[in-house]
């Protein structure tokens, strides 16, 4: 079941989320949820928090960014409880989107090389070396894990430029082509 995608300004993006125990209840429909929000919403990644859950589960399918990083081919993860460890590596400045900042792209520099280490859908744990692209998807999404997005790792003067932007997400003045929830109004 596709949900909608809590956008910028949301408390729910600024809460560290929590980590996920075997007991967790709904796991498979919360997977299944979020595959199906990601994809409907043409995204390489989802972060539960996005779907207004605080609890450390993402979902990624890099496949269709595979033309231009050859490393994402056919890589589909699913994290539970993700920890990144950073490799010896250079720094790299790409463009990157998010679902819950419709509407906007920016450069932000990330770490080429990480160790990864999760758990999946059956608790069976992983641990890999990932670099390049599918390296950045794992930073940005493990990212709305700690409260954060792209746009705080952007400069002071960047971030004032996309200011207007910013706050027409967080008025409910943009347009989206798939489901969306707003912040709470504020009351004034
Ligand atoms: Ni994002």
């Amino acid at each position: 079941m596709k949900l909608p995608v809590y956008l910028y300004g949301h408390p729910v993006l600024r809460n560290v989320s929590q980590p996920i125990e075997p007991e967790y209840q709904g796991l498979e429909k919360l997977l299944s949820d979020m595959w199906d929000t990601m994809y409907a919403s043409d995204g390489v990644g989802l972060a539960a928090p996005q779907i207004g859950r605080n609890d450390r589960i993402v979902v990624i399918d890099a496949d269709p960014v595979k033309e231009a990083f050859p490393e994402c081919e056919g890589r589909k993860l699913t994290l539970i409880n993700p920890e990144i460890e950073v490799l010896e590596g250079e720094k790299i400045s790409r463009a990157e989107g998010c679902l819950s900042l419709p509407g906007l792209s920016e450069n932000v520099e990330r770490v080429e090389n990480i160790r990864l280490r999760w758990v999946d859908e059956k608790f069976q744990p992983h641990e890999e070396i990932i670099s390049g692209f599918l390296a950045r998807i794992v930073q940005h999404e493990c990212d709305h894990l700690e409260g954060l997005l792209y746009i705080d790792h952007v400069s002071g003067i960047r971030k004032q430029l996309i200011r207007g932007k910013l706050n027409n997400i967080v008025n409910g003045k943009t347009r989206c082509d798939y489901p969306v929830k707003y912040a709470p109004r504020k009351l004034k």
